[in-house]
């Protein structure tokens, strides 16, 4: 059985979020769609990457509960240890690379992912990664999965994960240097029993990274580890299911919010600018709406599965 329950628009699934904070969940206080419309803008041009550039489309009103959403998590977030990336505690170095659209998870995150995984198939399973900032490899390997292959664009990233998974040499692993676009070379296309990834938030991105994991699997059912921000979606919510269904494939279970991603540097600075001055513009000094370094993102994780199976 397929989830039946799965949120059919943004308001229902944001909906769902809210109650299950009960009382930790509390609205921005920021009341002025003026201030918030100028906020957006601000921070939208500070980073004109596809991920964030998308926003400015968006409804005041939404947007301000997916922030309240990230921040009625701070508490747990937390205690998450949002400093750290997984991938720079196995590689010893952050990838940051935003034209990829980089942004690697927390040590928790990636627990979570591999006890999910490990529920779903057997150790020597054949699992295909496309993209792996968040070093997903090295922690299958770590738990004694056997036949790991990856796709990844940036070089440095397979260099990175190419040597620390030298570590573990029972695992049959292969990093590639692929871009999803392009042709897969017909050594790696073979029957692979889970795919994962962690596209950007747009129905496109999911549907770049499945083609890729369709046209690389010798079999057509591949289960599917998705790590996805449906709220990201905002009003274009109920596309991602509708395009799931055209290609066959269904919601097998949903853990909202189960990633967090600590926050680059850079992107704290720049919501603090853009506060700051979407401020000023508003003639009134408005409290910045967060403590900072209690700021992150998170993402869902949901299972795949083709309808057949
Ligand atoms: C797509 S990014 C994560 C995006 C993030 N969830 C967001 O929306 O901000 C995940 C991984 O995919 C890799 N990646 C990005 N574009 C790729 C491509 N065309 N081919 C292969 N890997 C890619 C990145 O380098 C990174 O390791």
């Amino acid at each position: 059985m397929f989830l039946n329950d799965f949120p059919k628009d943004i308001e229902s699934y944001f909906k769902i979020l809210k109650n299950s904070f009960g009382e930790g969940y509390t609205p921005l206080s920021i009341e002025d769609p003026w201030y918030f419309e100028k906020l957006k803008k601000i921070f939208t041009s500070l980073h004109p990457d596809e991920a964030i550039k998308r926003y400015r489309e968006s409804k005041w009103s939404h947007l301000r509960t997916l922030y309240s959403l990230q921040l009625a998590r701070s508490d747990k977030a937390v205690m998450d240890d949002l400093q750290t990336s997984h991938f720079l505690s196995v590689c010893g170095e952050d990838p940051d690379s935003r034209s990829y659209g980089q942004l690697p998870c927390t040590i928790k995150s990636i627990q979570s992912r591999v006890s999910i995984i490990s529920s779903k198939v057997a150790k020597d399973s054949s699992i295909l990664i496309l993209g792996d900032d968040d070093a997903l490899s090295v922690a299958l390997a770590r738990e004694g999965f056997t036949d790991i292959t990856v796709f990844e664009i940036d070089e440095k990233i397979v260099k990175k994960l190419q040597s620390t998974l030298r570590d573990f040499p029972n695992t049959k692993h292969k990093v590639i240097q692929q871009d999803i676009f392009k042709e897969t070379h017909s050594e790696f296309i073979r029957h692979y029993d889970l795919v994962a990834f962690d596209p950007w938030y747009a129905v496109d991105g999911v549907e770049a990274f499945i083609k890729c994991a369709l046209k690389t699997c010798e079999n057509v059912n591949p289960i599917i580890v998705l790590s996805f921000n449906c709220g990201a979606l905002l009003e274009k919510f109920s596309e991602l299911e509708s395009y799931l269904r055209k290609v066959d494939y269904g919601i097998r279970t949903w853990s909202p919010l189960l990633n967090t991603y600590p926050m680059p540097n850079r992107l704290k600075f720049s919501i603090g600018l853009a506060e700051f001055t979407a401020s000023l513009f508003s003639f009134k000094l408005i409290k910045p709406s967060t403590n900072r370094e209690r700021i992150f993102f998170s993402s869902d994780l949901m299972i795949l599965e083709h309808i057949g199976n």
